[in-house]
Order: structure tokens, then C-alpha cells, then sequence
């Protein structure tokens, strides 16, 4: 018999043993909410095409993005997020800004379609309308200039908003772009258009197929002076507290999954909704691993959703949406 005064023992299995106790007593939920769809737009009508090595995401005109937004609603995805792949392109990222664009026109549409049902987030960047690929313009020397690139952001940051994006979310990393475009914003008569800042976005490898898809590739060089450096977790904090003082509605943590402890710390730190971004290459390792039978692709996506959930994250930026919320797998 064993003495009566000793504590019971923890015996943590009995919460474990149906699927009904589990459920009940289930610390994180994944809820189709949270979730938001990237998405690719191209000028013309009805181009759908794949990306090669790009997995889940297809080139797509904006009267095809209508289509599959509307597939997208009925599985409870209300929230995308809007990438151009224009077919122009200039040393300073001008047509970043040009209203007829293929963002712009996509978002348009998304507007005339959808109205507030559909809550259109459009991606502000450079990298893909500057003939070079940096996020930001170069000086004589061939440096990103910050200063020289907030005005061509705040620009697109208008253009977006006049056509009806409902959130713009910068992703370039220059110093100083939330102040700019939260300015240029309320002076073109866009006060409640937020801003979701890309604020500890890492220089990550895990971006490659993105820039296949989004033809964003940097031409000489790389990201590694202005996203930050893979080691720095405080500094992703000062980013993130910077980026809140200077307007930011939103944050997002990027990549998701390779910087669970940086989302954890985020989302402690600040008050401000954090999203996390599973981004192109954590999905398409995802994939290839589900593709070679090494993981049950079901259950990894809703650890993997589960994973940046529990982490702290309150939105989830991620290519495995659609077929989670279709596969029934959350
Ligand atoms: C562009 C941008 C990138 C991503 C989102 N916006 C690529 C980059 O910074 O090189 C990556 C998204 C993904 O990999 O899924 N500034």
C-alpha cells in the first residue's frame, strides 16, 4: 500500500485517452479565421498557369483570382493576399504604382465582386517591378538607397489602397516605410486602409520558390542588407516595436516555421495582431516530403498550422489553406 499522504501521481495519459478528451482539452485551435491565401496576379483573361516549382500557387489574371476567391469563400477563406507578377519593369520600381497594373486591376475587381466580404491585403514591395530585383531602388554605387525607395513604396502603398485594398502589407525592409506610406495614406484620403508591416522579415533561403513565382529574384548580390540576419532575435523585436510606433496595425513574422521562437517573443512582447508567414520553400519541403510518402501530408499541415498557432501567431499567411480547409484536415 502506498503511503496515503503522498501526492496522486501525475498520470497525464487520462487526458489523452479519446479522441473526445483530447478535443475537450485541446490548448490551440486552428480556425479557418485566421487563415489568409496568397495569391498571384498576371496581366490578361483567363491565365492560369502553374509555377514551376511553386507548388500551390498558379499565375493567375485577375478574372481568374475573381473565380478562385469565390471557390476560396466557400471552404471559409475570406482573407487574401495580393502578389504582383507584372510585365513591366524599371530601375525604380515605378510601375510598382501603376494603376493599371495587375494589382491594382485585381483588386479592383476583388471590390466590384466581393465588396467588404472579402478582405483584400495587397503585398508592397519593389522586388518585382525594378529591372535589378532589389526591394528598393539603387544608388550611383549601386546600393539600395532606404530614403530614395520610401516615396516609390508609399506610392504603390496609394495605389493599392485607390483600388481598393483594404490592407496593405509592406515586405521591402527599408527603414522608415510604415511612417512613409502611413502618411502618404492619410493624405490621399485613406485613413482606415492598415497597415500590416513585414516587420521581422528574416533573410531567408526559404523564399526561393516565391521569387520563381513573383520573377523577384535580386540580379547581383542579395537581401542580406536590409532583411535580417537569420541569428537576431532581438533585433526582429526592435523591427517589430519600431514598426508598431511608427503605425503599423499588424505584424508579420517571416518565415513562420523556422522562427517559431521569434513569433513566440513577438507576440509576448507586442499588442498588435501578429501574423505568421509559412512561407514558399517550408511549404514546398512540406510537399516534396507528402510526395515522397516520408510524412502524411493531412497531419503535418495541421501541425505545422498548429505549430505557429501555439506559437503565438493570431493570423496565418500560408499556401495549405485551401486544401486543409477542402480536405477537412484541421
Ligand atoms: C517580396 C516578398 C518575398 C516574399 C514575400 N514578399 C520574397 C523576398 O523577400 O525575397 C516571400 C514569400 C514566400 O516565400 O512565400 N519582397
Amino acid at each position: 500500500m502506498k503511503d496515503p499522504t503522498t501526492r496522486p501521481e501525475p498520470r497525464l495519459r487520462r487526458l489523452r485517452r479519446t479522441a473526445t478528451t483530447r478535443s475537450l482539452t485541446a490548448e490551440t485551435r486552428v480556425h479557418p479565421d485566421q487563415l489568409v491565401d496568397p495569391h498571384f496576379v498576371v496581366h490578361g483573361e483567363g491565365v492560369e498557369e502553374p509555377v514551376p516549382g511553386m507548388p500551390a500557387a498558379d499565375h493567375v489574371s485577375p478574372d481568374v483570382l475573381v473565380d478562385r476567391v469565390r471557390e476560396g469563400l466557400e471552404v471559409g477563406l475570406d482573407t487574401v493576399l495580393v502578389f504582383g507578377a507584372p510585365d513591366t519593369e524599371d530601375p525604380e520600381g515605378r510601375a510598382a504604382a501603376d494603376p493599371d497594373g495587375p494589382v491594382p486591376e485585381a483588386l479592383r475587381r476583388l471590390e466590384d465582386t466581393f465588396g467588404d466580404q472579402v478582405l483584400a491585403i495587397a503585398d508592397v514591395c519593389l522586388c518585382a517591378y525594378t529591372t535589378h530585383g532589389h526591394c528598393g531602388v539603387l544608388d550611383k554605387e549601386g546600393r539600395v538607397d532606404n530614403d530614395a525607395s520610401l516615396p516609390r513604396l508609399a506610392d504603390a502603398a496609394v495605389a493599392y489602397a485607390d483600388a481598393g485594398a483594404d490592407w496593405v502589407a509592406p515586405s521591402d525592409m527599408m527603414d522608415g516605410r510604415v511612417r512613409a506610406i502611413r502618411r502618404a495614406l492619410d493624405r490621399n484620403g485613406h485613413p482606415d486602409t492598415a497597415i500590416l508591416s513585414y516587420a521581422a522579415k528574416f533573410h531567408s533561403a526559404f523564399y526561393g520558390p516565391f521569387r520563381h513565382a513573383q520573377g523577384s529574384a535580386p540580379e547581383g548580390g542579395d537581401r542580406a542588407t536590409y532583411q535580417i540576419d537569420p541569428p537576431n532575435a532581438r533585433e526582429a523585436l526592435r523591427c517589430v516595436e519600431r514598426d508598431v510606433d511608427e503605425g503599423a496595425d499588424a505584424v508579420v513574422v517571416k518565415p513562420g516555421l523556422a522562427y517559431l521562437d521569434v513569433l513566440h517573443r513577438v507576440s509576448d512582447t507586442v499588442d498588435v495582431p501578429v501574423a505568421a508567414y509559412h512561407v514558399s520553400g517550408e511549404h514546398a519541403m512540406l510537399q516534396a516530403a507528402a510526395e515522397k510518402g516520408a510524412v502524411d501530408e493531412a497531419r503535418a499541415t495541421r501541425e505545422v498550422l498548429t505549430a505557429l498557432d501555439r506559437a503565438g501567431a493570431d493570423l496565418l499567411i500560408t499556401y495549405l489553406g485551401r486544401k486543409a480547409l477542402k480536405g477537412g484536415w484541421l
